[in-house]
């Protein structure tokens, strides 16, 4: 038997589904289910080793080597900009980077820089720099939404998915900056060392998905 395939999953928002797309290929995941405080577990049937981690170091490993593959949100992909192969676009962790602010202002109207809040520095820079506009960028930690109520940005781009964070805090989308979904991200070493076992697992993923 080969040796387990390392696959690193982001913990919280995207777990459930990606644990919900393991069991529907035919694989027991009770191990992972039933995890508590363990943070590598085993997919027996699937020679699978599953690593719980936050999004951005699901990237970590994977980038280094460390895990094989990862399941992570095309947001964190965004913001880090790593070296893997992004493959596997899974369709679940549907939501949208947008810009948006207070419902009813003229984002683009006067001629002053404007003050942008987000979590994501690098998407928000990009997105700007594509429109040549010059912007402040401030980075903030957690809910966002604040940074218009309370004036220190004219905008915010951030993650938006029912968009009831917005309607409720009387902000709205000026504009959509790009869709996000879970992918399925691979390294670059292993895709040649362990090719078969990789494209093996990916042909069954999305044999799955287009059912
Ligand atoms: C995300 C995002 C928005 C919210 C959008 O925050 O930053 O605040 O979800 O979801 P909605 O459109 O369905 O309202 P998260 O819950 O991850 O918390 P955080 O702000 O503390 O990061």
């Amino acid at each position: 038997m080969e040796k387990p395939l390392r696959i690193a999953l982001t913990k919280g928002r995207l777990e459930k589904d990606t644990i919900g797309l393991l069991e529907s290929l035919g694989f027991d995941c009770t191990a992972v289910r039933e995890k508590g405080r363990k943070l590598i577990l085993p997919i027996p049937d699937a020679n699978l080793e599953v690593v719980l981690a936050k999004a951005a170091d699901v990237i970590t490993y994977v980038e280094h080597g460390v895990c094989d593959m990862g399941v992570v949100g095309k947001d964190t992909i965004m913001e880090m900009n790593g070296k893997f192969y992004e493959l596997v676009d899974l369709g679940f962790g549907k939501c949208k980077f947008a810009l948006a602010g207070k419902k009813g202002d003229d984002f683009y109207a006067g001629i002053g820089v404007k003050t942008i809040a987000t979590k994501y520095p690098n998407v928000a820079r990009a997105f700007f720099e594509a429109k040549g506009m010059d912007v402040e960028i401030v980075k903030i930690e957690g809910s966002v939404e604040l940074a218009p109520l309370l004036e220190l940005a004219n905008g915010i781009v951030d993650i938006v998915e029912t968009g009831s964070t917005l309607r409720e805090n009387g902000l709205e989308v000026f504009e959509d900056v790009a869709p996000i979904s879970a992918r399925l991200i691979v390294n670059t070493v292993s895709l040649k060392l362990r090719q078969q076992q990789i494209e093996a697992l990916i042909e069954k993923i999305e044999a799955q998905l287009n059912k």
